[in-house]
């Protein structure tokens, strides 16, 4: 059996007094997306960020990539972030003033990939992702492309894990298909391992698995 790009193992989570996670375990492998939906303040951030290395769950572990994400320090958690893991968020969260070839590979650039190769990797991965003008102003960009260019960034790093908040949350009917239909062919594509976080059953439909989280539990559908 090959090993999981993600493994949760019992993570728990408090909020002071309030257990927002409960002992949650979710495995993923290369080229499996899963879906995770719940009430609003349910915890589905909360365990995004788990994952993304932001929070330490109380007991548990995670392991990405066959690594532990288990005590890093915060510089640790950073370049494991930024070797395994790609996010992408509701609204794209690209810097504005930035194109979108320049947003796709500043994580490259961070990661000391050299510029020309970069900048190569970003073009064919914006191509593949589908926005044509990678040298326009990004906020000139649709919710679509702002997307789709998130996604590229994502995947700048080549990473083994990405995972989505709410990908589709600020979409219009046609772009929400048209995106989530993007966003769930990377694992296959690319393979990494994906988790999204979304409150729309068509969007969650595309995943292998959906898990609902709700009062602490995850349990799967
Ligand atoms: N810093 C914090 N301190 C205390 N409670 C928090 C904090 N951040 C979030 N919460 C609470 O934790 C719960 C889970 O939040 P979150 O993970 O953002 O939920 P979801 O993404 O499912 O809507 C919410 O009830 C929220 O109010
Ligand atoms: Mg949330």
């Amino acid at each position: 059996m090959t090993e999981p790009m993600l493994d949760v193992r019992e993570i728990t989570f408090r909020f002071g007094e309030r257990t927002i996670l409960d002992q949650i375990s979710v495995s993923v492998e290369a080229g499996e997306a899963v879906a995770i939906m719940g009430p609003s303040g349910a915890g589905k951030s909360t365990l995004l960020n788990i994952l993304l290395g932001l929070m330490a769950p109380l007991s548990g572990a995670v392991h990405i990539a066959g690594q532990s994400m288990d005590g890093r320090r915060r510089r640790d958690a950073a370049r494991m972030r930024q070797r395994h893991i790609g996010s992408v968020f509701q609204h794209g969260e690209l810097l504005p003033a930035l194109t979108p070839l320049e947003n796709v590979i500043v994580p490259a650039l961070l990661a000391g990939v050299p510029a020309a190769e970069a900048s190569a990797r970003g073009r064919e991965l914006l191509e593949a992702v589908g926005v044509g003008d990678v040298d326009l102003s990004s906020d000139r960009l649709s919710g679509g492309e702002r997307q789709r260019t998130a996604l590229a960034r994502a995947l700048i790093n080549r990473p083994s894990l990405i995972v989505a908040d709410e990908p589709t949350g600020s979409l219009d009917v046609e772009a929400r298909e048209e995106i989530a239909d993007v966003i769930f062919s990377a694992p296959q594509q690319w393979q990494c391992a994906l988790v999204v976080v979304t409150h729309e059953p068509l969007v969650a439909a595309r995943a292998q698995r959906t898990g609902m989280l709700r009062a602490g539990g995850l349990t799967w559908q």
